[in-house]
């Protein structure tokens, strides 16, 4: 029976084990071996004592190079080195996999990050990489923890969708039309109806809009999936496919949601401070000094909210020369948003109510008639991690702005009679799995936080 590392404890001592994984380390000297394994349970492997006596060991040491897997039984033993508890005195190795150390390419030596997303097979073999893994794990598992202890329904909404949820033309097209003779009309354009679902399709850009619909019968839902924008944003903050937790509640107005976005994050972070003490550690030793103080500052500090307009305020007279001018009515950029986070009020903010002419068009209007009940929250050094409103459920009000924004009314049919058969006032947010990781870990670059990012002209792997 193989045993993983993590698994073991002071109990285990001088029993006989099996543990089995990838050899990080080989240090030969005359009487003894020394082989960390590592099963990537957790960031630090065991070390493996491998006695010259043992029969077969030359022959066993050649081939336990680095990368190769392996399975190592021995007697579990209390170490007299430091930074390890254990160590196994291996009666017994076992090759299970050899690895060409000539074209391995993961030596001891230091890597980018760069040239690791290049390997993105083999990353996960390293030390920061396989702490992200368990990281973005613990947030996922706490996501489904918060929820469900506050009665939130799980709810899979679709993946294919003909609904631009943002309304922003940011689709990524579904067809299993023939791209060299697709069927035409008469008119000359492509004859949608003739495709697989008789009609544009798209990969959602979000979950929401259908996850109002169940909210309107279930109360609290939650919808936790991947997600797609076909942006060109090549940024280190942006993704064309990402993964997103949109909970959706009826009853609920923009306080409920804000209520329900700070306890959430504070409830996911002191999560991962409780159950990933090891990798954290690492990550506040060797990727972002501090990072565990500032997440515990977070968990600890009520979230600072203001409206848009006074964010506005405090960006025109703010110190800091910005590339692009703030004026009330314009989006703010990532260099606001982090302004207002990390150097003005050095915590997490809420910002409310913003004009509704930069949001979308689900958003309930204030009743100044110029703002709308949405809400940012934006967290130092990563900028906005969730964007989310109350929705207007008010179907004369939608009908207006969908027509202002030329949206078409009839694609939105059944969202529209949401409103009409029972409308309840309802809010809801979307946080960005990897902008939550990148914020946890201090890593910078949201390509490493997901195992595989997808962003323009690379969907290698
Ligand atoms: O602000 P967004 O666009 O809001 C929505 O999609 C709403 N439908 C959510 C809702 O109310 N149910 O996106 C929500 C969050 C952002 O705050 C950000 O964390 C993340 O999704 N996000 C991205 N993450 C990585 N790459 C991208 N291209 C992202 N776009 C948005
Ligand atoms: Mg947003």
């Amino acid at each position: 029976m193989r045993t993983k590392i993590k698994q073991l404890t002071a109990a285990d001592i001088d029993k006989q084990i099996t543990i089995k994984g990838w050899v990080r380390s080989v240090r030969s000297q005359k009487d003894f071996s020394f082989i960390v394994l590592n099963d990537g349970s957790t960031l630090a492997g065991l070390q493996v004592v491998y006695n010259a006596q043992t029969p077969g060991y030359e022959e066993t040491l050649k081939r336990l190079t680095t990368g190769a897997s392996a399975a190592a039984t021995g007697m579990l033993i209390k170490s007299l080195g430091k930074g390890q508890a254990f160590e196994l005195k291996a009666t017994e190795i076992a090759v299970i996999g050899e690895c060409d150390a000539e074209s391995y390419p993961l030596q001891k030596k230091h890597h980018t990050f760069e040239f690791l997303r290049t390997i993105a097979h083999l990353r996960p073999r390293t030390n920061t990489i396989g702490a992200v893994a368990r990281a973005r794990n613990a947030l996922s598992f706490a996501t489904h923890k918060f929820f469900q202890e506050r009665g939130f329904l799980y709810l899979h909404t679709p993946v294919v969708t003909a609904s631009d949820c943002e309304g922003a033309g940011q689709m990524f097209r579904v067809t299993t039309l023939d791209d060299k003779k697709p069927p035409l009309t008469p008119q000359g354009a492509v004859d949608y109806t003739q495709d697989f679902f008789g009609r544009p399709a798209y990969l959602t850009v979000s979950g929401q809009l259908e996850g109002e619909a169940y909210a309107c019968a279930l109360s609290d839902i939650y919808t936790f999936g991947p997600t797609f924008r076909a942006e060109n944003s090549n940024t280190s903050r942006h993704l064309a496919e990402f993964w997103m937790i949109e909970p959706e509640m009826a009853f609920a107005d923009l306080n409920d949601d804000m209520e329900c976005a700070e306890s959430y994050l504070k409830y996911a972070l002191k999560y991962l401070l409780e159950t990933c003490p090891e990798d954290m550690k690492f990550f506040n030793d060797f990727i972002s000094k501090g990072v565990i103080d500032k997440l515990e500052h977070v968990i600890n500090s009520p979230f600072q909210k203001l409206t848009y307009t006074e964010a506005v305020e405090i960006l025109k007279k703010a110190p800091k020369k910005f590339e692009f001018p703030v004026e009330w009515g314009t989006d703010l950029q990532s260099e606001h948003e982090r302004y207002l986070a990390e150097e003005h009020f050095k915590k997490p903010v809420i910002l409310i109510n913003y004009p509704q002419q930069i949001k979308s068009f689900y958003m309930r209007l204030n009743d100044d008639g110029k703002t709308v009940a949405a809400m940012d929250v934006l967290v130092p050094s990563v900028g906005e991690i969730i964007g989310g409103s109350q929705r207007e459920d008010r179907l004369d009000l939608l009908d207006k702005r969908m027509d202002e924004l030329s949206l078409p009314k009839d694609d939105y049919w059944w969202f529209r009679e949401l409103r009409k058969y029972g409308s309840v006032p309802h809010a809801g947010f979307g946080l960005g799995l990897e902008r939550l990781v990148l914020f946890a870990t201090g890593m910078e670059n949201i390509r490493d936080v997901i195992p595989f990012p997808r962003y323009p002209k690379h969907a290698d792997f």
